[in-house]
């Protein structure tokens, strides 16, 4: 047989979702001791239903250099416990004071502020604990391993999602600033998921001018992410996304719409995605999934 099978994006993200699913269920038991409220709030939200793109990216990070998507499994997975963390804490109410995430009541909602303030922090600790797992070690070296934790660290970190977490709640109200909503928006965003494509890349020991191109298309994808996903908040619709929609108006938050304007910011992520594809050139098909997952991130409703 000659010629490739056409690459379909849908199936693709379902049969990754599937395995991200399956892994991070087997990382949790089921909630029982004295702190299982805790662990049921931590699983409440890891399977209220993301759309896991974060690891989804990881594991096309590591096929875009040739490697197997399913061994950076708990990488990927500790990623998402990251940012499902990141969310509860989000959604407390001295951050956005958010009701509905994933479609279902937030967790502080649920389980009250103290344990969703602890799931945040159990799900942020576990993340570490899952990457220094046996089944990792039998894998890939210990030394590129710590290389891959000290970026996700400091892609969580107050360099990163933390510090533009802060930047994002200090600026609510006040006046437009461009520089301001880039910084908040490739830190508070663009980190974890520039983390993502470069770490799956890092394990398959996807290094040099290809490690480069990854990053260069994980900071451009993780900008544009953030655009698409203040432009969501606009036109999108609360049932199909599961949250809010027209929160950040309320609270005045320093979005691409609200100091560039609609258009502007549609023409800023449409132009970051067609620059994230250029950065791939250097690949073959293995970077496939990767394009199209750009082209995705501002096309997607939810
Ligand atoms: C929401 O992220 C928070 C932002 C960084 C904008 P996602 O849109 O990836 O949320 P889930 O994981 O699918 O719920
Ligand atoms: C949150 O940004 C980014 C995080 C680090 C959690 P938003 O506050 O815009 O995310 P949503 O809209 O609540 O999902
Ligand atoms: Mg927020
Ligand atoms: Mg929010
Ligand atoms: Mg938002």
């Amino acid at each position: 047989m000659t010629g490739k099978v056409p690459f379909d994006l849908k199936e693709y993200l379902n049969e990754k979702k599937g395995l991200v699913d399956k892994a991070l269920d087997s990382y949790f038991p089921d909630p029982s001791g004295p702190a299982s409220d805790v662990i049921k709030a931590m699983k409440y939200s890891l399977f209220a239903g993301g759309k896991r793109l974060r690891p989804i990216l990881c594991m096309a990070g590591a096929e875009a250099v040739g490697g197997d998507g399913k061994f950076v499994l708990p990488v990927a997975c500790a990623i998402e416990l990251i940012h499902t963390y990141s969310l509860i804490h989000d959604d407390l109410p001295v951050m956005d004071d958010d009701d509905i995430r994933r479609g279902k009541p937030t967790n502080h909602k649920v389980f009250g502020e103290a344990i969703a303030l602890l799931a945040g922090d159990g799900l942020l600790t576990e993340a570490f604990h899952l990457m220094t797992a046996d089944e990792l070690i039998a894998l890939v070296s210990p030394h590129l391993i710590l290389k891959v934790i000290s970026l996700i660290a400091a892609a969580a970190g107050y360099g990163g999602m933390v510090g533009g977490q802060v930047v994002d709640i200090q600026w609510e109200g006040k006046a437009p600033d461009f520089p301001i909503v880039e910084y908040i928006h490739t830190h508070k965003t663009g980190a974890m998921i520039n983390a993502s494509v470069t770490s799956g890349a890092m394990l398959a020991a996807g290094d040099g001018p290809r490690l480069t191109a990854i990053t260069s298309y994980g900071k451009k994808i993780g900008l544009a992410f953030q655009i698409s996903d203040d432009i969501l908040d606009i036109e999108g619709d609360s049932e199909t996304m599961g949250k809010t929609a027209g929160a950040d108006v309320e609270k005045g938050k320093m979005t691409y719409p609200a100091v560039i304007g609609l258009n502007k910011s549609k023409q800023i992520q449409s132009d970051l995605v067609e620059k994230a594809i250029d950065s791939l050139k250097i690949f073959d098909h293995g970077a496939e999934p990767l394009r199209q997952i750009a082209r995705y991130i501002i096309k997607r409703k939810k």
